[in-house]
C-alpha cells in the first residue's frame, strides 16, 4: 500500500513519512498543515484507512508506509457522551493508542499520544505539574489515564503529551469561536466561571509536540499556553482581542449547566519539565487574526 496522500515525487524517494493517525479531527488537521510548513512528510489516515483500535490496521499501515515515527491525533473527545458510552470511549482512548504504541514499540519507532488536564480532580490549589498524582473524576478522564499508563508500560520511549481545552482559528468546533460567534451576534453567551483551565491553541500545541518528537523527548510533558482562566475569563479575553464588546458573558456556575461529566474546579497545567508556550493573551490575539483570515478566504 502506497497512499496517494504522498507526493509521488516523495514516494519515488522512498521517503519515510511521519505517520499521522486520526487525521481528519481538529488536531490531526492542525499538524497536516503545520507538518506542510515545516517541510516534514506525512502520511495522513483517517478512521477509515486505519482504525487505531485494530492491531491488524496498525500492523499493515506501519509495515507498508515504514513512517519514522507515528502521531495519534485520534480519541473519544465527547466528555459528557463518555458517562453513558464507556466502552467506545475506552475503545478509542485507551485501547487505541496501546495498540499503536505496542506496533511502534515492537520496530522502535517513536510515538506521540495526547492526554487531558481531565486526569485531575481539581482539588489542589496550585497547577498541576507532571508528578501531581492523577484523579480522574469523569470517564473520559480514566479513559485518558488507561492510556498514559498503558503507553508508558508498552512504550517507555513513547512521548505521551497532557495538554487541555483547544482553541484554534482553524476549525469551527471550538469554544472561542462560538464565543466570538455570540459576541457578534450580540446574544448571551453562558459560560462557566469557576472552573479554571489552560486554553490551548492548537497550532502552538503541534508545533511544540513535534519540537518534542523530532528532540527525542519521551515520558509525560504539559504543553499548554501560559496562563489560566474560566471559560467566562476566555470568552471574554477573545471578544476583547476581536474589538467587541466582552459584554455578551454571561457568567454563571457548572453546575448551572448539567453536565452529565464531573468536571474539576481548576485543572491548570504547567511544565515542570521547562516546557513554556507563548502566552494565553498572545496565542488568542493570533487566533482571532487566523479566524478573521480562515472564514473570509477558507482555504
Ligand atoms: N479538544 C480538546 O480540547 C482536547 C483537550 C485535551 C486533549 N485532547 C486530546 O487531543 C486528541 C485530539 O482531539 P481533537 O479535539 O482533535 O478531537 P476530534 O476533533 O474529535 O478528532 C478526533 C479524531 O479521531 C478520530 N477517531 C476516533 N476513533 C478513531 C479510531 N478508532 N481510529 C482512527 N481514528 C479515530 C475521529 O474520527 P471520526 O470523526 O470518524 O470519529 C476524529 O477524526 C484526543 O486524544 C483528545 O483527548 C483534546
Amino acid at each position: 500500500m502506497r497512499p496517494d496522500f504522498i507526493p509521488a515525487h516523495i514516494a519515488d524517494q522512498d521517503i519515510r513519512p511521519l505517520l499521522i493517525a486520526g487525521a481528519h479531527g481538529t488536531l490531526g488537521r492542525a499538524f497536516g498543515r503545520i507538518c506542510h510548513t515545516r517541510g516534514l512528510v506525512i502520511a495522513a489516515m483517517g478512521r477509515h484507512e486505519l482504525d487505531v483500535t485494530s492491531p491488524v490496521m496498525v500492523e499493515q499501515a506501519l509495515d507498508s508506509l515504514r513512517p519514522w515515527a507515528v502521531v495519534n491525533a485520534a480519541g473519544y473527545v465527547r466528555v459528557d457522551e463518555a458517562e453513558s458510552n464507556a466502552g467506545d470511549c475506552f475503545r478509542e482512548n485507551a485501547t487505541g493508542p496501546s495498540v499503536l504504541a505496542t506496533a511502534c514499540a515492537a520496530r522502535h519507532l517513536p510515538f506521540l499520544t495526547f492526554s487531558s488536564d481531565l486526569v485531575f480532580d481539581g482539588q489542589q490549589a496550585e497547577p498541576y505539574t507532571e508528578s501531581s498524582k492523577p484523579t480522574p473524576l469523569n470517564v473520559y478522564g480514566r479513559s485518558k489515564l488507561a492510556a498514559e499508563q498503558r503507553v508508558l508500560a508498552v512504550h517507555p520511549q513513547a512521548l505521551v503529551v497532557r495538554t487541555s481545552a483547544f482553541f484554534s482559528g482553524w476549525d469551527e468546533y471550538n469554544f472561542v469561536h462560538f464565543a466570538l460567534q455570540a459576541a457578534r451576534a450580540q446574544r448571551a453567551f453562558a459560560a462557566a466561571d469557576d472552573v479554571r483551565i489552560s486554553p490551548t491553541y492548537v497550532p502552538d500545541l503541534v508545533n511544540a509536540s513535534l519540537d518534542l518528537l523530532l528532540d527525542e523527548a519521551h515520558g509525560l510533558w504539559h504543553v499548554t499556553n501560559q496562563g489560566a482562566c474560566t471559560w467566562a475569563e476566555l470568552a471574554r479575553l477573545a471578544a476583547r482581542h476581536a474589538g467587541l464588546s466582552p459584554d455578551f458573558v454571561a457568567p454563571r456556575p457548572m453546575a448551572d449547566f448539567g453536565w452529565p461529566a464531573a468536571r474539576p474546579a481548576q485543572s491548570v497545567l504547567v511544565s515542570e519539565k521547562g516546557m513554556v508556550l507563548p502566552s494565553l493573551e498572545d496565542a488568542l490575539g493570533r487566533c482571532v487574526g487566523e479566524m478573521e483570515r480562515h472564514f473570509a478566504h477558507p482555504a
